[in-house]
C-alpha cells in the first residue's frame, strides 16, 4: 500500500497530471492495489485493518485523494478526479461489505465445526451401584417362595410388647424374653403402650392374620434388633424373613416338605435337610433346621483333606428355627379383625430364617459387620 499511499499523500501537480486523460492510469493503479488489498483481508481484525486504511476519515485513501487531489485540483481536472473518485468509492464500498459477508459466514462455518458435537467420543461413564448382598438374598429367597405361593408382606419395625411377646404366647417375665432384649423407645409417660425395636419378624404373624382369614400364606422379610454386642456373628441390627402358612389342613409334612424345596433351592439340589427338636413359645413342636454341609458336601472333610472350616467337621450347618404354629397362638389373634383361626380347625407352620447367616454361609463371608460397613470395595464383590 505505500506506493499508492505516497501518490494520495501528494496533489496531482506534483504527480505530474495536469490533464483529465492522465487520471484513468492513476485510478486503475490505485483499483488494481485495492483489489490485491481486498483479497488479504481474511478474518474480521485484518478487514477491520484493510476498510479503516481504505475509508478511515481522516486518513484513509479516499479521504486522502479527497484532501490531495480533489480539493487542490485545477478546475479543469477537478471534474474528472470527482467521477473517478465516486467510481473507486462505490466499487471500495461493494466491495469491502462483500468481504465482510464472506468472512462473517466463514466464521459461523467454523463456530459450527468448532462446536459440533462428536457422537464418536465416549460419553462421561458414571459408576452404577448394585443391590447389596442382603438385598439381593431377600430376593433370592422371596422368588423361591413366591413360587409355590407365597405373597410377600411387610411390617413395622417399631412394635408394641403385646404383638412382640405377648401374643406369640410369651408372656411378661418368661425367659425367652432375656435372649430378646431390645431397644426400647423413650415415650412421652402419658404414652398408652411401650415401644420397642422388633426383636424378630414373627409379629406379623399376628398382624398378618388379624388382616385376613385362612387360608394365609405369606413371607416377611423385615429388619430386626437386639441389644447383641458386636462380633463376627452379631450385630444390633440384622435380618429375618417370617414365613406363615395357615389353613384348615396343613400338616407337620407340608411344613417339612416345604422348608426341604426351599433349601434345595437356595444351596443346591444335592444337600439334604435334617430337623432337630427345639423350642419357641409360638411353635409346638418346634424345630431347628439343619442343612449338610453344601462345602465339604456332608462329609465334615475339607478337599483339601482336612476338617471342614466351614462345618467345623460337623456335616451339618445349623440353619433356622421353625415349627408348627402354637394352637395358643391363635388365641391371640384379635377376633374382632381377623375371625376364623379356631385353633380345633386350622392349622399351620411358620419358620424365621436369618438372612444375614445364610447370606454368609452361601457366599463364605466370615463377618457380619461388612453388611453394615458398607465399604465399597466388599459391595463391589456382589454385583
Ligand atoms: N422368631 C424366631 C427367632 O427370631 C424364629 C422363628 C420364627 C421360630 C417362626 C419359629 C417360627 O428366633
Amino acid at each position: 500500500m505505500t506506493e499508492h499511499e505516497n501518490k494520495t499523500a501528494k496533489p496531482l501537480v506534483h504527480l505530474g497530471i495536469t490533464r483529465p486523460e492522465e487520471l484513468s492510469a492513476l485510478f486503475a493503479d490505485l483499483r488494481g492495489r485495492f483489489d490485491a488489498d481486498c483479497a488479504c483481508a481474511h478474518d474480521e481484525s485484518s478487514w477491520k485493518q484493510f476498510r479503516d486504511a481504505w475509508l478511515g476519515r481522516k486518513s484513509g485513501v479516499l479521504t486522502q485523494i479527497t484532501d490531495n487531489w480533489l480539493k487542490p485540483a485545477t478546475l479543469e481536472l477537478k471534474r474528472a478526479v470527482g467521477a473517478a473518485l465516486n467510481e473507486l468509492r462505490a466499487h471500495v464500498e461493494a466491495k469491502i461489505e462483500e468481504r465482510r459477508l464472506t468472512i462473517e459466514s466463514g466464521a459461523e462455518e467454523s463456530a459450527l465445526a468448532r462446536e459440533r458435537v462428536d457422537l464418536s467420543l465416549p460419553g462421561v461413564m458414571r459408576p452404577v451401584g448394585s443391590h447389596h448382598l442382603i438385598r439381593q438374598v431377600f430376593q433370592e429367597i422371596e422368588d423361591i417362595f413366591v413360587s409355590i405361593g407365597f405373597s410377600v408382606v411387610e411390617g413395622p419395625e417399631i412394635e408394641t410388647p403385646y404383638y412382640n411377646f405377648e401374643a406369640l404366647n410369651i408372656p411378661e417375665f418368661h425367659p425367652v424374653r432375656d435372649d430378646m432384649d431390645t431397644f426400647y423407645l423413650e415415650l412421652p409417660k402419658s404414652a398408652k403402650t411401650p415401644l420397642l425395636l422388633r426383636t424378630h419378624t414373627s409379629p406379623m404373624q399376628i398382624r398378618t392374620m388379624e388382616k385376613q382369614k385362612p387360608p394365609v400364606r405369606v413371607i416377611v422379610p423385615g429388619k430386626v434388633y437386639r441389644r447383641d454386642n458386636p462380633d463376627a456373628t452379631h450385630s444390633f441390627a440384622f435380618h429375618q424373613i417370617e414365613g406363615l402358612a395357615v389353613d384348615t389342613d396343613i400338616t407337620f409334612c407340608d411344613f417339612t416338605g416345604t422348608i426341604e424345596y426351599f433349601v434345595k433351592q437356595f444351596f443346591g439340589p444335592s444337600v439334604k435337610t435334617r430337623f432337630r427338636p427345639s423350642y419357641f413359645p409360638f411353635t409346638e413342636p418346634s424345630v431347628e433346621f439343619d442343612v449338610s454341609c453344601p462345602f465339604c458336601g456332608g462329609t465334615g472333610t475339607a478337599a483339601s483333606g482336612g476338617t471342614c472350616s466351614k462345618c467345623k467337621g460337623a456335616a451339618w450347618i445349623e440353619l433356622f428355627g421353625a415349627g408348627m404354629v402354637d394352637p395358643a397362638v391363635y388365641g391371640f389373634v384379635n377376633p374382632a379383625h381377623g375371625g376364623g383361626y379356631d385353633p380345633k380347625k386350622v392349622s399351620g407352620f411358620a419358620f424365621g430364617i436369618g438372612i444375614d447367616r445364610l447370606a454368609m454361609l452361601k457366599y463364605g463371608i466370615d463377618d457380619i459387620q461388612v453388611f453394615f460397613q458398607n465399604d465399597v470395595r466388599f459391595l463391589r464383590q456382589f454385583p
